[in-house]
């Protein structure tokens, strides 16, 4: 293990980590804990039964008593383990409960499943199982285990061991975390890793020094984690960090694993935080050539791009976060290397479309940035994925074009979802068949509307005559063509007696 359990930070740092809660909860927590570690400079004797009660629901700690009870008829030791753990000490919410088991965890997930009817999937080749509860929740039992990498960065052989050597093989001190729930030992905290004194201090530390080269999804977690909860990763563990990125090792990880990464990273909280310290750490490149953060536009853009999210989440429109932080670091790239990420990352074509199109973002500014109709820039921007709309916003904000910011924020908040007052339904009640002239007078309605503040019954009057407009078009157009079938099948009357009698002299 590597050296460092005890606090590298002053208390008062963590007001600037920005961790209030931990002060309130771990001070007392862990300056107990390292007390009482210091004098018998053993294993971390803490009990976090009380902590427990206060922040779980009742159903939660039932669950979990009944889980322990379980497991101790067998003679085995259960705990909580992860993030789970780390977050209840931070006050944080999380219920996705992960257990740990010392002993055989998938037979215990089968006898809880039983319990409890819940479904169950089990995962052999790493004694692990997920239960799938009635009340929609999920539980996962893993059997304690070590781990053994045959090669960097592919997926680990496992064999079952003890709690701490299970501890010992995670990611950071702070996920390594166990607490007891066997009845007999209920909130007893196992902390070999001593994971509780960094979670006061506010440090990411690993737990052995060839961490980041096992599993390099390591280092996009460090930062994940360290922006999540400001926190910072530790001084020696960021060292091997940077030799092991430095080394090329994100580049051994399978795509799907970047991608899976890539996209927690986007759903954190603070994205942006995210990628900036991953260009710091050199990693965007490893993810693939053609990302960068070099410029002071592109980091302006990505700064604005939350300001760009809420205007998008206020009109109510779904977009995917994932691929809208991409847009700025693939922002100059020229289309074969962006093609190519598609390519490489197996992007959908809808999102592989979306991208290629964040390119032409500066066209799109300079189009919105000239006066137009309302309708125009309804019918100009629907074309578009609203991540580039989004994406054009934050870019518009950073380059401080207020022209094409307005038509921007305009389009989001009038003209997106904007509808004509009169329905296709009223249309055919006033006599218009049904037919596709009632989409185009709809839309005319609807362009009366946008440009011309046109009231209910104005936009009924246009629609009515666009539709019967276009009806006597289409039906002139009819008659003509049968006029034209009938010239044609009386022509066809006269050839064919002739025919025939031909075809019957032949005979
Ligand atoms: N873990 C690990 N190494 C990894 C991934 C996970 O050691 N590369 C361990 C950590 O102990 C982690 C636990 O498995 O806490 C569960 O993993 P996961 O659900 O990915 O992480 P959480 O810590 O729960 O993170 P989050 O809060 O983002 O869900």
């Amino acid at each position: 293990m590597l050296a460092g359990a005890a606090c590298r930070a002053e208390p008062a740092n963590h007001r600037l980590y920005g961790v209030p809660c931990l002060i309130d909860i771990a001070s007392q927590l862990c300056v107990r804990a390292v007390i009482r570690a210091a004098v018998s400079e053993g294993e971390v004797r803490l009990n976090l039964s009380a902590l427990m009660m206060e922040r779980f629901p009742r159903w939660l700690i039932e669950r979990l008593f009944t889980i322990g009870h379980i497991a101790e008829c067998s003679g085995w030791r259960a705990f909580i383990v992860g993030g789970f753990v780390r977050d209840l000490i931070l006050g944080k919410p999380n219920l996705d409960i992960d257990i740990m088991v010392e002993g055989d965890g998938i037979a215990l997930a089968r006898e809880l499943s039983e319990t409890y009817g819940a479904k169950l999937t089990v995962y052999e080749r790493f004694f692990t199982a997920t239960l799938h509860m009635p009340d929609g929740r999920r539980i996962d039992i893993a059997t304690c285990r070590r781990e053994r990498y045959e090669r960097p960065a592919v997926l680990p052989e496992v064999e079952p061991a003890s709690a701490e050597e299970d501890l010992l093989r995670r990611d950071f001190s702070i996920n390594a975390i166990a607490v007891h729930i066997t009845p007999s030992r209920f909130g007893d905290v196992l902390d070999v890793c001593r994971g509780i004194p960094d979670l006061q201090c506010g440090l990411i530390r690993i737990l052995h020094e060839r961490s980041f080269i096992d599993d390099p999804t390591r280092a996009f977690r460090a930062v994940r984690f360290e922006q999540r909860f400001s926190f910072k990763i530790e001084l020696q563990t960021e060292h091997l960090m940077r030799d092991a990125i430095k080394a090329g090792m994100i580049s051994l990880l399978t795509r799907d694993r970047i991608k899976h990464e890539w996209i927690r990273i986007c759903y954190e909280p603070n994205p942006a935080a995210c990628i900036f310290r991953m260009a710091e750490f050199d990693m965007l490149r490893w993810i693939d050539e053609a990302l960068s953060l070099d410029g002071e536009l592109k980091r302006r853009v990505l700064f604005n791009l939350p300001e760009a999210e809420g205007l998008t989440r206020s009109a109510g429109v779904a977009y995917e976060r994932w691929l809208l932080y991409l847009m700025p670091l693939i922002d100059g790239a020229d289309f074969e290397s962006a093609v190519s990420i598609c390519r490489r990352y197996s992007l959908s074509a809808k999102h592989s479309q979306a991208l290629l199109s964040s390119l032409s973002t500066d066209k799109v500014i300079q189009a919105v940035s000239l006066p137009m109709q309302p309708s125009a820039i309804k019918a100009y921007l629907d074309a578009l994925p609203v991540e580039v709309i989004a994406y054009a916003i934050a870019k518009a904000i950073a380059m401080g074009f207020r022209r094409a910011l307005d038509s921007l924020i305009t389009y989001l908040k009038n003209y997106i979802n904007a509808r004509p007052d009169v329905t296709g339904s009223e249309l055919i009640s006033a006599g218009i068949p049904a037919g596709p002239w009632i989409g185009a007078a709809l839309r005319e309605a609807l362009k009366a509307k946008l440009d011309e503040g046109c009231d209910k019954t104005r936009q009924l009057e246009v629609a009515l005559k666009v539709a019967k407009g276009i009806a006597a078009v289409v039906s002139r157009g009819a008659k003509i063509g049968e006029e034209g079938r009938n010239t044609r099948s009386r022509k066809r009357d006269k050839i064919a007696p002739d025919h025939r009698e031909y075809t019957k002299s032949d005979d």
